[in-house]
C-alpha cells in the first residue's frame, strides 16, 4: 500500500507555457460575467476615486452646517491643505499637498491593492490570468507573484497594521459625526448612520482578511496551549469565509459615503437629524 511519503510530487513550473486561443474553455456556463462585473466595479469606483481627489472641496460638513462629517476619502485630513474644522486631532503635518486626499488614501489603496481577494479578482479580470477556472490564460507565460513587481504584494500584512490604524481614524470620525455643533450638541442624523455604517464595513473587511486570520491564530502549533488566540481565530474564521462579500460591500459603501458628505457639503440638500 502507497503512503503519501511514497508519492511524486506534482511538479509545478513557474514561467511554463499556458494559454491558448482567447476564451476557450469547455465550460457552458456564464464564467465571463464575474471577471466583467470586476472590470466595471473597479473601474467605476477608481474613476469615482479620483476625481473625487482632484475636487479638493466639498469633503466636509463643519459647525456653520451643525454637523461634523467628514468624507473617509479625506481622513485622517492632517495635511496643510485641510480646510478648518477637518483637522484631525492627532498630528498637523505642515504638508502641502494638491489634495489631502492623497495621503488619506496613501494606505487604504495599498490595503486593497495588496488584498488576496482583491488580487484573485483583477489579475482574472483586467489581465486574464486566467479569466477564470478552468479557461484559457490570457498569456503564454506565468511567473506566479515570485519576481518583481508583483512579489511586492508580500506587504499586504504591514498594510494590514496600518490599515488597522486607519479603521480606528475613522471610526472617530464616526464618533464626531454624533456631534451637532449649535443644534443641541448631540444627536444623530442621516450621515451620522452613514458613517457609521462606513466604520463597521471597514472593520468587517479588515477583520476578515487572510493575513489578519493568519496573525491571529497563524503559527501556532497546538491552539490547546494558546487558548486567547484560538478563540480570536474561530471568530475571524467564519467572517473570513465571507471576505469577499466584505471587501466589495466596503468598497461601494466608502464611495457613497464621500457622495453623501459631498453633496450635503455643496448645499445639494441639508443632512435631516433623526433625533
Ligand atoms: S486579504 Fe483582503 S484585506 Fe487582507
Amino acid at each position: 500500500m502507497s503512503t503519501l511519503e511514497d508519492l511524486e510530487p506534482t511538479p509545478v513550473t513557474l514561467g511554463g507555457v499556458r494559454g491558448g486561443p482567447a476564451g476557450r474553455t469547455l465550460r457552458r456556463d456564464r464564467w465571463w460575467v464575474s471577471p466583467l462585473v470586476t472590470v466595471g466595479v473597479l473601474t467605476s469606483f477608481v474613476a469615482y476615486t479620483v476625481w473625487a481627489m482632484l475636487q479638493n472641496a466639498n469633503y466636509y460638513v463643519g459647525a456653520s452646517m451643525h454637523r461634523d462629517l467628514i468624507s473617509p476619502l479625506y481622513s485622517p485630513c492632517i495635511v496643510g491643505s485641510c480646510v478648518p474644522g477637518s483637522h484631525g486631532t492627532f498630528l498637523v503635518l505642515h504638508w502641502w499637498m494638491i489634495t489631502p486626499a492623497l495621503f488619506a488614501l496613501s494606505v487604504p489603496g495599498g490595503f486593497r491593492m495588496t488584498c488576496y481577494y482583491y488580487r484573485k479578482a483583477y489579475y482574472r479580470g483586467f489581465w486574464r490570468s486566467p479569466p477564470a477556472c478552468a479557461v484559457a490564460d490570457g498569456h503564454g507565460k506565468y511567473s506566479g507573484e515570485s519576481r518583481f513587481p508583483l512579489v511586492l504584494q508580500n506587504v499586504h500584512r504591514y498594510f494590514w497594521i496600518l490599515a488597522f490604524v486607519w479603521n480606528v481614524i475613522l471610526t472617530i470620525d464616526a464618533v464626531m459625526a454624533f456631534r451637532m455643533p449649535g443644534d443641541g450638541g448631540i444627536g444623530v442624523s442621516v450621515g451620522t448612520l452613514v458613517l457609521c455604517v462606513n466604520a463597521v464595513l471597514l472593520w468587517l473587511y479588515s477583520a476578515s482578511c487572510h493575513a489578519c486570520r493568519h496573525l491571529c491564530g497563524g503559527h501556532v502549533d497546538q491552539f490547546s496551549k494558546a487558548p486567547l488566540r484560538h478563540r480570536v481565530w474561530k471568530l475571524l474564521t467564519p467572517l473570513n469565509a465571507r471576505h469577499m462579500q466584505f471587501a466589495w460591500a466596503s468598497l461601494i459603501f466608502v464611495a457613497l459615503t464621500d457622495l453623501y458628505v459631498r453633496l450635503v457639503a455643496s448645499g445639494v440638500f441639508h443632512d435631516p437629524k433623526l433625533f
